[in-house]
């Protein structure tokens, strides 16, 4: 019994953050023999890594194209520290002997809120290995918010490249894992201390400085309601016809003692 409870003492604090990717919906594209399990996106996401071949059912693995895409949803948005990614290497060491390891040179990581990469931030992008040192097991910080992780890589016809660098290129990765907090509005290294600003939404997970305010609330540290006149989400809602213009609610807009003449409905917007 002690031991067990030492185990997971010395876990929680080897490994703070939660793998929030786990099990988690994945997606490829051109998937290699699309249908068999043996090569889904999913693999990538489910804690299995010990066996790093094509065959094993433990990785995705795509046919090779001028770009490769593989994402992660997380389903809602996660404040993430870091990602580690365990490319596939057919269990052997990567480097010149390995075939694999030119198709994984060039290759980025974004994390952004929709499947489109160019409308979140870029975390990482490969312009600085070469078949001697690329790792195998490559992580990066990425201290954002952000719904989805993607995994990029091309090769753009005209464009010149490193000597070492493939023709095509492939999602073929075996496990993304992505450390962040299980739930918003919590940083540090457990993710147990509420962001300290009490009407932030979404704080740095290292220093809990406020990224986003909670609906209705603006400035550094959200201390303040929206401007008279203004409410919502970072106070980007305009008011209806409220008979008093200060009773506009700054979280979801209600006129709170009515509307202009002429004026109807919760908001004041249905003219007469
Ligand atoms: C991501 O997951 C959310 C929540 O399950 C879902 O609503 C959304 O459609 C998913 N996105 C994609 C692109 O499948
Ligand atoms: C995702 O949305 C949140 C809330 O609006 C925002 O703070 C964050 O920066 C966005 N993430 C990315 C990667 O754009
Ligand atoms: C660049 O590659 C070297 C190994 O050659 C590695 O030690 C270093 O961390 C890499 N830098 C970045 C920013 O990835």
């Amino acid at each position: 019994m002690y031991a067990v409870f030492v185990c997971i003492g010395v876990f929680a604090f080897v490994n703070g953050y939660v793998n929030v990717a786990l099990n988690k919906p994945a997606y490829q594209q051109y998937q290699y023999q699309p249908g068999d399990d043996r090569y889904d996106a999913n693999n990538v996401v489910d804690g299995r890594k010990s066996d790093l071949s094509r065959d094993g059912g433990q990785c995705a693995v795509s046919y090779g194209k001028q770009t490769a895409t593989w994402w992660v949803n997380m389903t809602t948005i996660h404040s993430i520290h870091h990602i580690t990614i365990y490319f596939r290497t057919n269990n052997k060491p990567l480097g010149p002997s390995n075939y694999l390891t030119k198709y994984v040179l060039g290759f980025s990581v974004y994390v952004s809120n929709t499947t489109d990469k160019l409308q979140g931030t870029l975390c990482y992008k490969d312009d600085n290995f070469t078949l001697d040192t690329i790792p195998a097991v490559f992580t990066t910080a990425c201290p954002v918010h952000g719904q989805y992780v993607i995994f990029y890589n091309e090769r753009r016809p005209g464009t010149i490249y490193p000597g070492d660098y493939s023709k095509y290129v492939f999602s073929d990765l075996c496990e993304v894992e992505v450390y962040g907090c299980p739930t918003t509005g919590y940083f540090g290294f457990n993710c147990s201390v509420p962001c300290p600003d009490v009407n932030c939404q979404y704080c740095h997970i290292e220093t809990g400085t406020c990224h986003v305010c909670k609906t209705g609330y603006r400035s550094y540290r959200c201390e303040l309601a929206c401007d008279k006149g203004s409410y919502g989400s970072q106070c980007k809602e305009i008011c209806g016809h409220c008979r008093d213009t200060d009773q506009c609610s700054n979280i979801n807009g209600t006129c709170l003692t009515g509307c202009d003449a002429g004026y109807q409905g919760n908001l004041c917007r249905t003219g007469e």
